[in-house]
C-alpha cells in the first residue's frame, strides 16, 4: 500500500444569509482593503448586490476595490490585471466571488501579487508559495468546488491549454456557501454546473488511488446531486436544494484531490478549442466515458448506482453498470443535457486537435482504466 496524506482544512460558513457575516470575517482575517475579483456577468445580479451591501456595511473604516474582467475559462490576463490593481491600491486580501472562473482567477492573482512579472507557465519551478495574501471564496455557482480546492485552472498564453496550478497555499482562508447567492443562476447554468459537481464525484470515486475518505465524500456528494439538482433546476428559488447543491459541489472538489479521469480529459479541450462551458462539456461526455470504463472494468459503478438510490447488491457487475449508466443518462436528459457536441458548435474537423489535447491532459492518467489516443478518438466520435 502506498503512503498518502489526507487533509480537509478549509473553514466553511454555510447557510442562507451566511454572507451577512462577511464584515466580521474580514475583521478576523485582518483584511481591511479587499479586492473583489469577479466577472462582468455578475455585476447586475442580486448576488453581487448582496456582496456590495455586505461590504458597504463595513465601509466606514474600510475600502474595497473591484476587478470584474474575468473571462469564462480564464486566461492569463484575468490573473495579471487584478494582481496589478491589488498592488496599485495596496490591497490586503482577495474576495473571489462568482463561479469557478472568478474563483480560479482570484486565487491565482495572489501568485502575481507575491511575484510581479512572474510567468504562470513557470509555476512549478517556484517551490515557495507561502505568504500569499489571504483569500475568501464565495461561490455563486454550485459546480466546480474551486472554493475548497488547491488548484486554479488558467489557460496559458504560451500553450493555449488549460494549466492546473496546484499548491496548498492557494487554498482559501474562508469559504462562504450562501445558497441565496445561487438563486438567480439560470436553469441551463444550474444544470451544467451541477453536472460538473456530479462528474467530480463519479470520477474521483472511480479513480483507483487509495483514499477512502474521499470515496465516502464522493458517494454522499452523488446522493446529494441526484436529489437536489433536478429541484434546483426546476425551481431556482428552492433554497434547500440550492444549499445541498453548494455543499455537494464543495464535496466534489474535496473528493477530487484524489483525482479525476477520462471525462475531464475529454472536456478540457472542448473548452479551450471550442469554447464550451466546462460543466456542459463534462455533461455531454459523461455517459460515453462511463460506458468506456465499465466495459473494461465491470462493476466499477455499482456503488455509484447505489448512491443514486438503485438496488444493486444482488445483480451482476455488468447489470449494475448498465442500470447506473442508464440512470445517469436519464438524469442528464431530464436536465436538458443530452445533445450532441455539434449542437454546441463543435465541428468534426476539430476532432484531431481535440484528441491531441485530450491525450496531453493529465486527468486521464488517474482514470479507472488506461486511455489511448484511439480511445479518445472513438469517444469523441460517439458524442460529436
Ligand atoms: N479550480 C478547480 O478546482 C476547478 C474545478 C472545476 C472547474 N474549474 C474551472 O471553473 C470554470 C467554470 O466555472 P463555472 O462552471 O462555475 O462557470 P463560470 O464561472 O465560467 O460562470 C459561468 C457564467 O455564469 C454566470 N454566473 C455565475 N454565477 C451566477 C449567478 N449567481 N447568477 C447569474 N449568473 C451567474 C457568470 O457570470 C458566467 O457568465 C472553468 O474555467 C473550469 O476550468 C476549476
Ligand atoms: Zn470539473
Amino acid at each position: 500500500m502506498n503512503l498518502t496524506s489526507f487533509s480537509f482544512p478549509t473553514q466553511t460558513r454555510f447557510g442562507p444569509g451566511a454572507l451577512s457575516e462577511l464584515p466580521t470575517d474580514l475583521e478576523r482575517l485582518k483584511i481591511r482593503r479587499p479586492l473583489v475579483v469577479t466577472d462582468s456577468g455578475l455585476l447586475n445580479t442580486a448576488a453581487y448586490g448582496a456582496l456590495a451591501a455586505a461590504l458597504g456595511a463595513a465601509e466606514k473604516d474600510k475600502q474595497w476595490w473591484l476587478y470584474s474582467g474575468v473571462h469564462p475559462n480564464p486566461i492569463e490576463r484575468d490573473v495579471i490585471e487584478p494582481a496589478a490593481l491589488f498592488r496599485e491600491q495596496s490591497c490586503d486580501g482577495v474576495i473571489a466571488f462568482g463561479g469557478g472562473s472568478p474563483l480560479d482567477a482570484g486565487k491565482a492573482a495572489r501568485i502575481l501579487v507575491k511575484r510581479p512579472n512572474f510567468k504562470l507557465a513557470d509555476f512549478y519551478s517556484e517551490p515557495d508559495w507561502t505568504g500569499l495574501p489571504p483569500l475568501v471564496c464565495i461561490p455563486t455557482t454550485a459546480g466546480t468546488g474551486s472554493e475548497v480546492g488547491r488548484s486554479s485552472v488558467i489557460t496559458l498564453e504560451t500553450t493555449q491549454r488549460k494549466a492546473v496550478l496546484f499548491h496548498p497555499e492557494l487554498l482559501a482562508r474562508l469559504v462562504i456557501l450562501d445558497p441565496e447567492l445561487t438563486v438567480g443562476l439560470p436553469p441551463k447554468l444550474t444544470a451544467a454546473t451541477g453536472a460538473d459537481a456530479l462528474t467530480h464525484c463519479i470520477e474521483s470515486y472511480t479513480c483507483p488511488q487509495f483514499h477512502p475518505m474521499c470515496d465516502g465524500i464522493a458517494l454522499e456528494g452523488i446522493h446529494l446531486v441526484i436529489d437536489a439538482l433536478p429541484r434546483a433546476y426546476r425551481d431556482g428559488g428552492d433554497i434547500e436544494a440550492r444549499g445541498r447543491m453548494l455543499v455537494a459541489a464543495a464535496m466534489g472538489a474535496v473528493a477530487f484531490q484524489k483525482d479525476l479521469g477520462v471525462v475531464h480529459s475529454l472536456a478540457h479541450p472542448l473548452s479551450t478549442l471550442c469554447g464550451l462551458h466546462h460543466g456542459l462539456a463534462n455533461a455531454l461526455c459523461l455517459v460515453a466515458g462511463m460506458r468506456f470504463c465499465a466495459a473494461r472494468k465491470p462493476g466499477l459503478y455499482r456503488r455509484v448506482g447505489i448512491a443514486c438510490g438503485l438496488e444493486l447488491m444482488r445483480v451482476s457487475d455488468a447489470e449494475a453498470d448498465r442500470q447506473t449508466i442508464a440512470l445517469i443518462a436519464e438524469f442528464l436528459a431530464g436536465l436538458g443535457l443530452n445533445q450532441r457536441l455539434r449542437e454546441h458548435g463543435v465541428r468534426p474537423d476539430q476532432l484531431e486537435a481535440l484528441v491531441a489535447q485530450a491525450v496531453d491532459d493529465p486527468c486521464h492518467k488517474t482514470n479507472a482504466v488506461p486511455v489511448a489516443a484511439e480511445d479518445f478518438r472513438q469517444l469523441y466520435l460517439e458524442v460529436i
